[in-house]
């Protein structure tokens, strides 16, 4: 297996058979609700989305809809191009030109939550751009002029708006649409999807019987010694914001029950220092049974994933969230808490403050106090009432803050701050109005902008006329590009486990997207343990995801610059699209701010090199060997010919072949050179180059290109590895055995191949195979770029070999197998016709002919100077 990592893989794998059954999280339903009701609108019959029952509005038993006589009826609509969304319940939708009502009887009295979702598209001759109109539920306004285009988030096609509304038993639930025909003529209402879904009673309102009048109320915010705020069940109330922070999104089905959706906090609502997220280690679960909060409260996972500074920070800082909210509005803002990391354990562990709307909410948080220990979950909920912060304007900004502890105010063991999750709610007003204005026909912009506009100057007009036209056309290609992409089927090898219209602009439809608190998970947050590799790029991790189901290999790119991000994407997106048995899988990848992580198949034998030389494996036998290299020719067929794009490898080499578990060869790295050096950092540089020096083509430096042809000579150079089991370059040995290429040319030249071959092969090749295979090699190797074979005859003439190999010479030459591309003739003349020819360089021991034995054994200035050459090559994009 792995030779001297043996003792860390068993090891390994001892926590892993421990820890396996209690990987990963379960998805715990546990809440039930009495009504769950899904209606798609529009639409007739029943329809599966995401393992739920959507029943169609039409000819529904469930509930009856109400429409007033004489008037112009609601119309059906159901549309012809598949929407960009979920099929379910967008693809139909119900029209009203006046008054409508849904009639919905429950099986039980409570708080429910009432779900609309909207997909705001022309539906026929209704465009889009004349629907307005009111949502009223019962007495409760919901919406008021509502144009839902205007409501639409960066990237997301479809509006969602979720209430809070009490029942009373034995009482129907009303929803009434109304088109605004006062304020726009043609106005109409739409309506695709509704929900109405029971939860527990108290699972946001407060207990009026409630004997517990200590910390556990909602808090006024700015009101320290007030009882508790009494969020009655007379109030209606809207979920504005429910976010899983430090984590991913979590989507309606993975709720505890109630299909809540919890989205990730990343860019949206994260401003400053952007905290580091964490999550909890392998197998930790949170602790309920204390009680401090019934199971169904949020899914466990978002108890397991955080944010936090980092222990002991020194500095001053405040990890600021901002949320849009309506002015002139109480909101309840719950706040999650589970304290996972194992150093907090104990009072005063970490304190903290948290500041509401730049109001101090808590002056010593302390989650240990108010959990009782780590792993205990826990929320605390504030009121806090929005007044308008800037004269005539109906937004405003909910900021949460967290600080951390001033030395001065109290001893705290960490200088740290933590937050899980955050959930904001508006509560309905004294007039039972929950509706706020549609918001400005402005993208959300950067804050700095947000806050010079105070006073509305032509300036600011031109300047908002202008970003609201150029984030048009951004938003529109944006748009094209996705609808273009999502055509396109996905080539990854496992489907996407990304919910679509999630928070992302990533490619996660081309291939799998995993979250930073996955990768954290199967890696043990970055354990050296599980280092299998160091590269070029950054450390290689071995990892399980799937439950521990499936080993992959986790290749964490050095943080680059900000312009490396599109290049990573537009790695993934060409990646994703090679298959090929004897390439190395790419299965998905993370972006999360500063990570780049790619995660690929694990290749259980390692890499070729460790069965050529520098470890105790046992060596491998001459037709293992040829075996090996005849798969890794195939794969760089494939990626010079065989694929769509002519791709250059740009860094062939023994350790960049890998061998699973059946010692199928497959290539590795291959078109993530042009990823790693772009953030032209002198790592990255020495790393690559020392890493490849001994592999260079010649003329990659004389003639500052890089071609199809380059890969071939390192081939030639991984040929001669095999065959010698030696490394490419060895110092401080004798000059002319310095450089393996020129030993061996050297010893072929004078007819004593055979004196260059691996001990342990000694006597197990035939002279025929070793002549042959030496010819190959040699011409591989060949100085001029165009007299070297192309990938498809070196697949030939590895076939040759191997028949050779068995003393078969008879057998006629076949020729490569894999010709997808179909190349010319299998073996390229010179190579077969005369023995000599090909071989043009003769060894000068006086150096001057040979600029490469100079250089490679000169002083390290000139190996740097290489290094500029051969980097400044790799900087230019995509060199044929
Ligand atoms: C709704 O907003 C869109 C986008 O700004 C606008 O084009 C449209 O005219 C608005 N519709 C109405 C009825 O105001
Ligand atoms: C809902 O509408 C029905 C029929 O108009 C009416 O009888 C019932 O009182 C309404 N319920 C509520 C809570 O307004
Ligand atoms: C709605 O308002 C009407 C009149 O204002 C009142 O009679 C009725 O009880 C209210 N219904 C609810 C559910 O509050
Ligand atoms: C509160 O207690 C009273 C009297 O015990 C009971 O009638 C009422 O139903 C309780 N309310 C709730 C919301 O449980
Ligand atoms: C943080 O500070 C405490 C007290 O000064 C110290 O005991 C602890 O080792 C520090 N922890 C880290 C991670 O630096
Ligand atoms: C953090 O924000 C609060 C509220 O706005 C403010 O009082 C405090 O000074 C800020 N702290 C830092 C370090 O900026
Ligand atoms: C649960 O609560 C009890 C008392 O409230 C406490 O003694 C115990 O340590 C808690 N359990 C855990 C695991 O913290």
């Amino acid at each position: 297996m792995y030779g001297t990592e043996a003792p860390m893989i068993s090891l390994y794998m001892l926590i892993f058979l421990l820890l396996q059954l209690s990987f990963r999280m379960p998805l715990v339903i546990s809440y039930n609700p009495v009504d769950k009701l899904a209606v798609s609108c529009g639409y007739s019959g029943n329809a599966n989305q995401r393992g739920r029952n959507w029943v169609g509005d039409i000819d529904s038993k469930l509930f009856s809809t109400i429409e007033p006589q004489n008037v112009q009826p609601s119309i059906i609509k159901a549309l012809t191009t598949p929407p960009s969304v979920d099929v379910v319940p967008y693809d139909s939708a119900r029209i009203f030109r006046s008054q409508f009502t849904y009639s919905f009887p429950l099986k039980s009295g409570g708080p429910k939550f009432l779900r609309l979702h909207f997909y705001p598209t022309t539906y026929d001759n209704f465009e889009i751009y004349n629907s307005l109109f009111s949502v009223t539920a019962d007495n409760f306004t919901l919406l008021k002029d509502f144009n839902a285009s205007l409501w639409l988030r960066d990237g997301e096609d479809t509006v969602s708006k979720e209430y809070l509304i009490n029942v009373e038993a034995g009482q129907r639930l009303n929803l009434t649409f109304v088109p605004s025909t006062k304020q726009h003529q043609d106005a109409y209402a739409f309506i695709n999807g509704i929900e109405v879904v029971s939860m527990p009673p108290f699972l946001y309102y407060s207990d009026p019987n409630s004997t517990d009048q200590s910390d556990n109320g909602i808090h006024l915010v700015g009101y320290a010694y007030s009882s508790p705020y009494q969020l009655e069940l007379s109030r209606a109330l809207e979920t504005l914001y429910r976010v899983n922070v430090g984590g991913r999104p979590i989507p309606p089905e993975q709720d505890t029950g109630m299909f809540r959706n919890w989205e990730s906090d990343d860019d949206r609502y994260l401003v400053t220092h952007r905290p580091r997220s964490q999550s909890a280690g392998f197998g930790l679960h949170v602790n309920l049974k204390n009680n401090t909060i019934p199971d169904y409260t949020a899914p466990e996972e978002l108890y397991l994933t955080s944010r936090s500074y980092g222990m002991n920070a020194t500095e001053n800082y405040n990890v600021t969230w901002l949320f849009d909210v309506d002015s002139k509005f109480t909101y309840m803002v719950r706040l999650h808490f589970c304290e996972f990391e194992p150093e907090v354990q104990n009072l005063g562990d970490r304190i903290f403050q948290i500041f509401i709307a730049e109001t101090m909410a808590e002056d010593k948080a302390d989650v240990i106090e108010w959990s009782t220990g780590n792993l205990i979950p826990v929320h605390r909920d504030y009121a806090v009432f929005m007044s308008d912060q800037r004269e005539n304007s109906n937004k405003v900004t909910l900021s949460i803050k967290l600080q951390r502890l001033p030395i001065q105010r109290a001893k705290t063991n960490y200088y740290n701050v933590i937050l899980n999750g955050v959930e904001i709610f508006k509560i309905s007003d004294e007039s039972q109005n929950l509706a706020g204005s549609n918001p400005d026909p402005m993208p959300p912009q950067p804050k700095p902008f947000y806050q010079s506009s105070n006073k509305s100057s032509k300036k600011t007009i031109i300047v908002a006329f202008l970003t609201v036209v150029v984030s048009s056309l951004l938003l529109a290609s944006v748009i094209g590009l996705i609808l273009f992409r999502r055509k396109r089927s996905s080539s990854c090898r496992k489907g996407s486990t990304k919910k679509e219209g999630a928070s992302s602009s990533l490619p996660s439809h081309l291939c799998r997207y995993f979250t930073i608190a996955e990768i954290r998970a199967a890696t043990n947050n970055f354990d050296d343990v599980f280092i299998v590799g160091v590269g070029g790029f950054g450390n290689v991790y071995k990892g399980y995801i799937d439950d521990g189901a499936t080993p992959v290999a986790i290749k964490r790119l050095k943080p680059g610059s900000q312009q490396g991000i599109n290049e990573f994407l537009n790695e993934i997106d060409m990646l994703s699209q090679l298959r090929h048995l004897h390439l190395v899988s790419l299965i998905g990848y993370c972006n999360d701010g500063v990570e780049m992580i790619l995660v690929y198949d694990f290749m259980q034998r390692g890499t070729l090199r460790e069965y050529l030389y520098g470890s105790d494996n046992n060596p491998l036998p001459w037709k293992q060997r040829l075996e090996i290299l005849l798969g890794a020719a195939r794969g760089l067929h494939y990626l010079h010919a065989g694929a769509k794009h002519n791709i250059i490898h740009r860094d062939v080499k023994s350790t960049n072949i890998l061998l699973d578990e059946k010692w199928v060869a497959k290539v590795s790295d291959f078109g993530l050179s042009k990823v790693g050096p772009t953030g032209m950092s002198t790592t990255h540089v020495s790393t690559f180059v020392k890493g490849s020096l001994g592999y260079l083509d010649p003329e990659y430096y004389k003639r500052q290109r890089l071609t199809l042809k380059s890969d071939v000579y390192s081939f030639g150079v991984v040929l001669l590895e095999v065959l010698c089991a030696r490394p490419p370059l060895i110092r401080n040995v004798d000059k002319h055995k310095a450089s393996l290429v020129d030993w061996v040319r050297k010893l072929n030249d004078q007819g004593k191949l055979d004196q260059t071959v691996d001990i342990f092969l000694k006597g197990s090749i035939t002279p025929e195979c070793l002549k042959w295979y030496g010819q190959l090699a040699m011409s591989c190797l060949h100085d001029d770029g165009n007299q070297r074979p192309s990938m498809n005859d070196v697949v030939g003439a590895l076939e040759f070999a191997m028949q050779l190999a068995e003393g078969d010479k008879d057998k006629s030459f076949g020729g490569a197998q894999d010709k997808e591309k179909g190349e010319e003739s299998p073996l390229i003349p010179q190579f077969t016709s005369d023995e000599g020819s090909d071989v043009l360089f003769t060894s000068d021991e006086s150096g001057t002919k040979d600029s490469r034995v100079t250089t490679i054994s000169g002083s390290s200035e000139e190996r740097a100077m290489i290094s500029g050459l051969v980097f400044s090559e790799i900087g230019d994009p995509r060199a044929r």
